[in-house]
């Protein structure tokens, strides 16, 4: 049997209803803050996601899906939401629109990742970017509309961290000072954190193993690093969450593992899995990075997979089960019986009937299985008076009813 490639995922009918419940939330969410959905294609020109997100990230160096075309184009499947989002924000002139653009997506993700638990390499991200303005309200309106989604969706056990990582100008200064506070035991750091040393030594910092967590232990902070702008920028959005009330934690080790970030970077983490269930942050310099006008803008992307996870634990979402099945027996009972249904589902009722030729008593049965709330049984005697009877399959009580659409409708009531 061909099974499904590894780190993919079949969304069934029981967990589907999750994920829809999920969509709606969040596009009545980005629909109350003036979001509108955008869609880019699945795959686009490697360079996009080398220059977007970085040459050096893991992402680009050891994720993609990456191929060449039958026209020898090099092509890689989006492995995030937010560098193609920018393309089409500059190839199609949005930078025109009223300011600042604000739009989401729900897109299927690519990254060739280590399988693990809430790590697939087909994912699902729900995410919004706001480009065309540096203020610092842009930021809280972002974190703002994340935590209302959150919040809706019940991830109370998710707790809001957040950190700022400067611009390039304060940034360099601090990559210095942590560089000369590494160099002494660079040689204890693992392979891959060696590798980052010279290009990316923040990353050094988000470092799961063991020995470079202990390493880590008492490292510079970027905080103290920020310029006068940067600073200004954190301290208003901190104090602007305080007014709000919105619970923060300073996490100064948050570096995120994409280049484009700039200024504000904040993580959304179960606390119960310690999964991180949206992300996002600022990225003033990426339109200008992929050749549009210099741009600041802000995002994030929620992980689709590690919600519906959560969420499944704490509330029993269904699929809807049918008001009433239509069970009939003989030919003409048959035939009325698929325009009765017809009828009903003109009038909005979820109906349905059998299509398999099952006798009367497997029709009852199957009718069973699938939840439906009322039978109603149709054969040549009940054709001839125009008379039914309608069962109530949780109560067994019985009621008559005419047989056209309009009164069992009323019936059902
Ligand atoms: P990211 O942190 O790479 O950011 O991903 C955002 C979220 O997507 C993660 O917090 C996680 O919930 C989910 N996610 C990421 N990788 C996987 C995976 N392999 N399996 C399951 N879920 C995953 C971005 O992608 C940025 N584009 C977010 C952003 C938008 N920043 C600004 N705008």
């Amino acid at each position: 049997m061909i099974q499904r490639p590894k780190g993919t995922k079949d969304i069934l009918p029981e967990e589907a209803c999750t994920w829809q419940y999920i969509e709606d939330n969040s596009k009545r969410i980005f629909g109350q803050y003036g979001f509108t959905e955008i869609r880019v294609p699945v795959f686009e020109h490697t360079e996009l996601f080398q220059r977007g997100v970085g040459d050096t990230t893991d992402v680009v160096q050891k994720e993609m899906y990456t191929f060449e075309d039958k026209g020898g184009r090099s092509i890689t499947l989006r492995p995030e939401g937010t560098a193609g989002v920018v393309r089409a924000y500059i190839e199609n002139g949005m930078a025109s629109l009223p300011s600042p653009v604000k739009l989401w997506y729900n897109m299927a993700m690519y990254r060739y990742e280590n399988v693990q638990k809430g790590r697939y390499r087909e994912f699902h991200q729900i995410g919004a970017e706001l480009i065309g303005t540096s203020s610092y309200e842009a930021d809280v309106e972002i974190i703002c509309m994340a935590k209302r989604m959150l919040d809706t969706l019940e991830m109370n056990t998710v707790k809001l961290n957040i950190n700022s990582i400067g611009c390039p100008e304060c940034r360099a200064q601090y990559q210095e000072a942590l560089k000369d506070w590494i160099r002494p035991n660079l040689d204890r750091y693992c392979e891959t954190c060696k590798s980052r040393f010279d290009k990316n030594p923040m990353r050094i910092l988000d470092c799961k193993e063991k020995i470079c967590k202990d390493l880590n232990e008492g490292a510079p902070a970027i905080l103290d690093y920020l310029c006068d702008d940067c600073k200004n920028h954190f301290e208003n959005v901190k104090a602007t969450l305080d007014k709000l009330k919105i619970e923060y934690k300073i996490d100064s080790r948050i570096v995120r593992g994409l280049d484009y970030y700039t200024k504000t970077v904040f993580e959304f983490v179960d606390e119960e899995n310690g999964l991180t269930v949206l992300a996002g942050g600022r990225y003033d310099g990426l339109v200008k990075e992929l050749d549009g006008q210099d741009t600041p803008a802000i995002g994030f992307a929620m992980g689709v997979e590690r919600v519906a996870d959560l969420l499944t634990k704490k509330v029993k979402l269904s699929n809807p089960t049918p008001e009433v099945y239509v069970a009939q027996i003989g030919q003409e009972p048959n035939i009325f019986a698929t325009l009765l249904v017809e009828d009903l589902r003109s009038k909005n009722i979820y109906a349905q009937k059998d299509i398999t030729a099952k006798s009367l008593k497997a029709q009852f049965k199957y009718a069973d299985r699938i939840g439906a709330k009322y039978v109603i049984t149709i054969g040549d005697d009940e054709l001839k008076s125009g008379l039914a009877k309608l069962k109530n399959m949780s109560t067994g009580e019985e009621i008559e009813t005419g047989l056209n659409a309009d009164e069992i409708a009323d019936k059902l009531k």
